[in-house]
């Protein structure tokens, strides 16, 4: 049985997310009862040649028209000089506001055909099919589109909701050890800011989770992807500090990742921004040595990285918080943890507190 989860934004931008194993092949049927007869599909080009064949297969049987554009895989490509390519062949094609649009890939794919969707003839109904777990989890959900700008990651984008977000875990199948474990880290962090289940899960389960059994894929996918739309219900815009929480992990994560010019991936560095996030939450007095241990061991049992693993110092990550505007009055803004399962927003982090953290987590004095 499939997973609907609807996400409730106001009556015109609500939609369903349906995550299930097998709706790759029900994917032509589905478009068809929401009225789509003509698709474009921007796809990722890696993902293309593994699964590109089995869609046009899908479509062609429920008659659904359609066209695929290719994308190199690769961050570098989520970019102007792409959408500007897009937006030509879509033209050329002379598809038009009766067409819908899927992006068929992970969160760079994604993020693009939805920055193309929202700008192309004022935006065309759009359809996230994701194809990494990163992207299932996270990036297909929430209507966040974007390209990236050589002044600044995301620099340019729309709040754009799709139409419909359809999850197939056995896309993770085709998956790199390394791309899914990137995902597991945000899979982690969902349990660890709100869900003591997923967190049991996770710890009683690794490894079957690890084999990437589907049963076990749908079941982790369906409660990240529950708690995700209630943040995004709440705050859908991501101004009134609730969206806030998802970012656990992700200040000090964001400079590490950005810091190793992007050697780490996500994953990997919001696995030691979590860390930090831990430690600080246990200095302060909130999280109890017990729960940060646990927390530790849970990165651990998935080969996640727990320390800065290449030179960087503490005075790159000052700055980097000052960067992201996280510093006031020499306090600093971060997402800690109550409990394992609980997280809150707290304003009155000491800096001399977090030069103590980085060190003890290999940044260099
Ligand atoms: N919009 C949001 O809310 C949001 C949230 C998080 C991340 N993002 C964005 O997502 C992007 C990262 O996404 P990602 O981690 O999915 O990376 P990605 O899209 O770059 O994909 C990673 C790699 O996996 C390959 N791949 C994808 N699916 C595959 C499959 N099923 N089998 C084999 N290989 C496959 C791709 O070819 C690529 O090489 C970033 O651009 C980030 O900014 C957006
Ligand atoms: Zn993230």
């Amino acid at each position: 049985m499939d997973k609907v989860v609807k996400v409730k934004i106001v009556e015109e931008r609500s939609y369903p997310i349906i995550v299930g194993k097998g709706l790759l092949g029900r994917v032509g049927e589905i478009l068809r009862e929401e009225g789509c007869g003509h698709l474009a599909v921007i796809a990722d080009g890696r993902v293309e040649s593994l699964w590109g064949d089995r869609l046009r297969e899908v479509l062609n049987g429920a008659g659904v028209k359609h066209l695929f554009l290719k994308v190199e895989p690769g961050e570098r490509n989520k970019n102007l000089s792409s959408a500007r390519r897009l937006w030509n062949e879509l033209a050329e094609n002379k598809v038009d506001r009766g067409w819908w649009l899927a992006s068929l890939g992970g969160g760079m794919v994604g993020d693009l055909a939805g920055f193309v969707s929202a700008s192309y003839m004022r935006g065309l109904d759009f359809l996230q099919i994701p194809t990494t777990l990163l992207a299932q989890v996270d990036a297909s959900i929430g209507g966040k589109v974007a390209i990236d700008h050589p002044k600044g990651k995301n620099l340019l984008g729309f709040f754009y909701q799709p139409k419909l977000v359809l999850i197939e875990p056995s896309f993770l199948l085709t998956l790199s050890q390394r791309q899914y474990k990137n995902g597991i880290a945000e899979v982690i962090k969902y349990g660890v800011i709100k869900d003591e289940e997923l967190l049991h899960l996770l710890r009683k389960k690794g490894r079957e989770i690890k084999e990437r059994k589907e049963e076990l894929l749908e079941e982790i996918i369906d409660r990240c992807v529950r708690l995700k739309a209630d943040y995004v219900e709440k705050d859908e815009k991501d101004v009134l500090g609730i969206r806030a929480q998802l970012n656990f992990g992700h200040t000090i994560g964001h400079i590490i990742e950005r810091e190793s010019r992007f050697r780490l991936l996500h994953g990997e560095a919001i696995s030691i921004g979590m860390v930090f996030a831990g430690e600080l939450s246990f200095r302060l007095g909130f999280l109890s040595l017990k729960e940060l241990q646990e927390l530790r061991e849970l990165l651990s049992l998935y080969n996640l990285p727990q320390s800065i693993n290449f030179p960087l110092s503490i005075e790159k990550i000052v700055e980097g918080l000052h960067w992201d505007k996280k510093v006031k009055e020499g306090r600093i803004r971060f997402v800690l943890l109550k409990r394992l399962g609980e997280a809150f927003l707290f304003e009155e982090i000491p800096l001399k507190l977090i030069k103590e953290v980085a060190l003890q987590l290999g940044a260099i004095a």
